[in-house]
C-alpha cells in the first residue's frame, strides 16, 4: 500500500480484519512461515524480503536452511532487509542482530553479500545511518513479504517501533521501551551492556510490504496479540496498525492465541 499518498490523515485509513491462523504447536507456526518464504522465492526468485530476528523465527530460519540445503530454494537473486538493529554496538558483538543473521542464516545461503541490508550498529550517527538504510529500502521498488515478530508484554512493538510510534514513521533511531530492555537483555552476556536504543524500519515502511506475516508463539505473547487484534488501532499498540493493511496473516500457536476468544 502507498502510505505516503494517504498522509496526513492516517486515521482515515480503512481497517481490515486480518487473517488469523492458529496452530496447535509452535512447530506449526515455524512450518507455515518457512513455507511462505520458500514458496515466494520459488515463484519469484528476485523477491524482496523484510525479516526479523529474536527467539520466534529461529526455527523458521532453520527450516528454510534445510530447504536450501536440499536445493529447493535459492537466494541468488533475492534481497533481504532486516527490520532493526541495536545502536550503538560493535556489529561483531554476538548479541547484535547482524551476528544473529550471519551465524543463523546469511553465511549459509547463496545471497550475494550486497543484497542483504541491516542497519550498521557501529555507524557514527544513528540518524544518518537510518536515512541511508531508508534510501536503500525505497530504491528496491517494494518489499514482497515482511515477516514480523511482536514485542513482549503489552508493548505490541513491531520491528522496534515501541508504543507511541506513528503510523507514518520511517527508519529512524528509537529509544527502547523498558519492557523490551528487560526481556532482551537476557541475550547479552552482561545484561547491563544492552544498548538503550536501536535503528528500526518505521511503521510506514512495514505497511508498504505487499504481504505481511506476524508470528507469535507462547503464552507470553497472548495479551499482546489480544490487544493487537481486539483493541483499538492506536499508537499504544503499534502492531494494531497492521489492521490498516489488507494482506496480513497473524500466525499463532495455541498459547499465543489463547486470549483471543475471551477478549471479544
Ligand atoms: C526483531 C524484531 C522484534 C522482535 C520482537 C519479538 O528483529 O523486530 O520486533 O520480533 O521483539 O522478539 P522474540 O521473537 O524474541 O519474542
Amino acid at each position: 500500500m502507498a502510505l505516503r499518498e494517504l498522509q496526513p490523515s492516517p486515521e482515515a485509513l480503512p481497517v481490515y480484519e486480518p487473517e488469523v491462523r492458529i496452530f496447535l504447536t509452535p512447530e506449526g507456526v515455524d512450518n507455515f512461515a518457512a513455507s511462505k518464504v520458500i514458496t515466494l522465492l520459488q515463484n519469484e526468485p528476485s523477491a524482496v524480503l523484510t525479516l526479523p530476528t529474536g527467539s520466534t523465527p529461529r526455527e523458521m530460519y532453520w527450516l528454510i536452511l534445510e530447504a536450501f540445503n536440499r536445493g529447493e530454494v535459492s537466494f541468488a537473486q533475492a534481497t533481504i532487509f532486516n527490520l532493526d538493529e541495536y545502536w550503538p554496538l560493535p556489529p561483531q558483538d554476538p548479541a547484535s542482530y547482524a551476528s544473529y543473521m550471519r551465524t543463523r542464516f546469511i553465511n549459509h545461503i547463496d545471497i550475494p553479500r550486497g543484497n542483504w541490508h541491516i542497519p550498521n550498529s557501529a555507524a557514527e550517527g544513528a540518524n544518518e545511518e537510518a536515512t541511508r538504510f531508508e534510501a536503500l529500502l525505497q530504491q528496491t521498488g517494494g518489499v514482497d513479504l515482511a515477516v514480523l515478530g511482536i514485542g513482549p508484554d503489552l508493548t505490541c512493538h513491531i520491528g522496534f517501533n515501541e508504543p507511541g510510534s506513528a503510523v507514518t514513521s520511517r527508519t529512524r533511531y528509537v529509544e527502547l521501551d523498558p519492557r523490551t530492555l528487560v526481556v532482551n537483555q537476557e541475550h547479552f552476556p552482561d545484561p547491563s551492556q544492552i544498548p538503550s536504543g536501536a535503528i528500526t524500519q518505521g511503521i510506514a515502511d512495514i505497511l508498504e510490504a505487499k504481504r505481511i506475516l506476524l508470528l507469535a508463539k507462547g503464552g507470553g505473547k497472548a495479551r499482546g496479540i489480544a490487544r493487537t487484534l481486539k483493541g483499538p488501532v492506536f499508537a499504544e499498540a503499534p502492531a494494531s496498525f497492521l489492521r490498516y493493511h489488507p494482506n496480513v496473516t497473524f500466525v499463532l500457536d495455541r498459547d499465543a492465541a489463547s486470549l483471543l476468544k475471551t477478549n471479544n
